[in-house]
């Protein structure tokens, strides 16, 4: 069972309070994305999860289990770190068996040899047993290494080095893979195809995985569900359609995607509309709210561009357009909405307009892509 649950952990430094009251449920099998700001305590709630940071006070349990009092190398979790670890005089094949060994070495209670094994693979001289060398070599083939086998570490590229860390957590068969900002190092192209790699191999091996990030694309590409943290907290857990379409907060609003965020005052409320005094501007929204004061956040992709002479609709801004950008399939448009800078995404399709620098347009919403928060 590689659930993880954690309950009202806290944990603090130096009379600081970094981590406040995390609540997780991370079921077994999920794919479970951190995001959040820098600082904001992702990797001390991984590194309190692995063991290597005492809670201050809360509950940690692996698979039911309470593993408060449980040291690391016995919670079965494997972890990959940005920086990836490896042994740099050691082949990729002796860096992933080399745990692998040690367990073997441990388990049969051969602990003198363990200085031997050291100096064989100093001296490369080592022979694993053949279940070591079978779980290897079928590990090499999930992440695509069998090639490299016999190579330095030294000698690959970032994205295959990272395989190797990949590969040398997996070989433990862990219950729980923890990985923090594991992609970080890597160059764009290489970052979308590792995305990649590690979704299809956490599929295949159903691992329960807990994935740190600052990034919102990686976690909302490759998570199932993905909590957004900030200053400590967990401010909302969700699907990644869950957060993207329902933000809690203008924060998670802000962080998860792209979004115009616009204060304004309710002004009424009638047929199940409420408007909403923006600047120059009445904006109607389909969602009810208590207060007056709002923020009202629309995402790019549900603002429409019309000709200014286009007479028959409602609910829109007029605005210049400031920059227009092709990009193949859309349009980006930076507009000036009176005091407002509006962000509008567009599809193309050849043959439609793109209303160029300076022309005058309306910035269309329909009301129930209006949020209210
Ligand atoms: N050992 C420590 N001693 C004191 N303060 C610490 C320690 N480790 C972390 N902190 C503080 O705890 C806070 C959270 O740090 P953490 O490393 O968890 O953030 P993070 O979300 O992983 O950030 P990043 O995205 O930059 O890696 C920070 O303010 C950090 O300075
Ligand atoms: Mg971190």
């Amino acid at each position: 069972m590689g659930s993880v649950v954690v309950k009202q952990l806290t944990k603090n430094f130096s009379g600081v309070d970094v981590l406040k009251n995390i609540e997780l449920d991370i079921h077994e099998g999920e794919f479970f994305a951190l995001l959040g700001p820098s600082g904001c305590g992702k990797t001390t709630t991984m590194r309190c999860i692995a063991g290597f940071e005492a809670p201050s006070s809360g509950e940690i349990r692996i698979g039911e289990k309470l593993v408060n009092d449980i040291s690391p190398h016995r919670r079965n979790c494997g972890m990959v770190f940005q920086s990836y670890a490896l042994f740099p005089h050691m082949n990729v094949f002796d860096n992933i068996a080399y745990s692998l060994n040690i367990k073997h070495l441990r388990d049969s209670n051969m602990f003198k040899k363990l200085g031997v094994y050291i100096r064989m693979l100093n001296s490369k001289l080592i022979k694993y047993p053949k279940e070591i060398e079978e779980k290897v070599n079928s590990i090499l083939e999930y992440v695509e290494l069998k090639e490299h086998a016999r190579k330095l570490t030294g000698e690959l590229s970032g994205g295959q080095q990272q395989r190797v860390a990949l590969a040398r957590a997996l070989v433990m068969e862990p219950q729980v893979l923890l990985m923090d900002e594991p992609l970080s190092n890597l160059d764009q192209k290489l970052r979308h195809s590792m995305r990649n790699t590690i979704r299809r191999i956490q599929q295949e091996l159903k691992i329960t995985t807990i994935f740190v990030t600052h990034d919102q694309e990686e976690a909302m590409s490759m998570a199932d569900r993905v909590a957004v943290m900030n200053g400590g907290e967990i401010l909302q857990i969700g699907t990644p359609t869950d957060l993207y379409s329902n933000p809690k907060t203008p924060f998670i609003a802000d962080f998860v995607g792209t979004s115009n965020i616009l204060s304004g005052k309710v002004t009424k409320k009638a047929n199940n509309l409420t408007c909403v005094q923006v600047g120059d501007y009445e904006i109607q929204s389909a969602m009810e709210v208590e207060q007056e004061d709002v923020q009202l956040v629309i995402r790019p992709e549900n603002l429409i561009v019309k000709d200014k002479s286009e007479s028959t609709i409602d609910n829109y801004f007029n605005g210049i357009v400031e920059v227009a950008t092709y990009l193949g399939s859309t349009v980006r448009y930076d507009v000036r909405a009176g005091d407002h800078n509006l962000l509008v995404d567009t599809v193309f399709e050849s043959g439609d307009k793109i209303f160029e620098k300076d022309s005058e347009i309306k910035v269309v919403v329909d009301p129930e892509r209006v949020l209210l928060l």
